[in-house]
């Protein structure tokens, strides 16, 4: 564990950060989902709240117990996350958008539960809004930081994603390592930002990684000041 550390360096700031999965309705019993724990976004709340900012948790279902001092917005679905960060983006300073938010949902959602059938079933599914495009194509004057999970070519795919969306940073994260990442209490990643900074953040827990992220963010703040 590492210790509790409390500054105010991020007195008066306000700090937008979402986490965990979404979930996305079938029926009454079944929904889509992946193996996102939540863990890095909560980690990178208590860090940004331990900073001295006011901050905005809004989490997709996840079993971890929220940080202290942070406002907590339960949500369910990348429609439901959407309209959350669409509702606190523009009075914020820093926005990281941790979460694993669904790429589709389902077409349909079934009032009642399906029954099977003979052979095989196929489930139509439409996109999702890109949350982060969004964000990315409407701030103004807000730091926007994203994730990026990949398997292969995780630089170059984290940098086409941090242009393509307009961010000012990207936090790459190899979900294909073994032990570390989705569902771990340990990670590895690189934070790169749009001017071509690169800072890999060694193997730790996501706690300690959490707070590496938030100096570093705070870093280049204080370059933008
Ligand atoms: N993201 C989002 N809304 C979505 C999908 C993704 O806000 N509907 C955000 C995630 O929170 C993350 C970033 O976009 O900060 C990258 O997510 P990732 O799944 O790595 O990339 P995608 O852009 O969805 O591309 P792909 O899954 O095809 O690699
Ligand atoms: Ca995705």
């Amino acid at each position: 564990e590492v210790e509790t550390s409390k500054t105010t360096r991020w007195k008066g700031k306000k700090v937008l950060i979402t986490a965990g999965p979404t979930r996305e309705t079938v029926d009454p019993v079944r929904y889509f989902t992946n193996y996102s724990s939540g863990k890095m976004g909560y980690a990178l709340a208590q860090a940004a709240m331990e900073n001295g900012a006011e901050v905005i948790l809004v989490s997709g279902p996840t079993t971890i117990k929220p940080p202290v001092n942070v406002t907590l917005i339960n949500v369910t679905t990348a429609a439901e996350m959407f309209e959350q960060v669409k509702k606190y983006y523009k009075e914020m300073d820093v926005i990281i958008k941790s979460a694993a938010v669904a790429d589709y949902r389902p077409i349909m959602t079934y009032e009642h539960k399906m029954k099977k059938q003979k052979g095989p079933l196929s489930i139509e599914m439409e996109r999702t809004t890109d949350i982060l495009q969004y964000v990315g194509e409407h701030k103004t004057t807000q730091y926007v930081v994203g994730f990026a999970a990949e398997t292969q070519e995780i630089e170059e795919y984290g940098r086409q994603k941090m242009n393509k969306k307009n961010l000012d940073a990207i936090v790459v994260n190899d979900i294909g390592k073994e032990g570390i990442g989705f569902r771990s209490d340990i990670n590895e990643v690189k934070f790169m930002t749009k001017d071509g900074e690169e800072q890999a953040i060694e193997q730790a827990t996501k706690k300690n990684i959490a707070k590496q992220i938030i100096q570093l963010i705070d870093v280049e703040l204080r370059k933008d000041a």
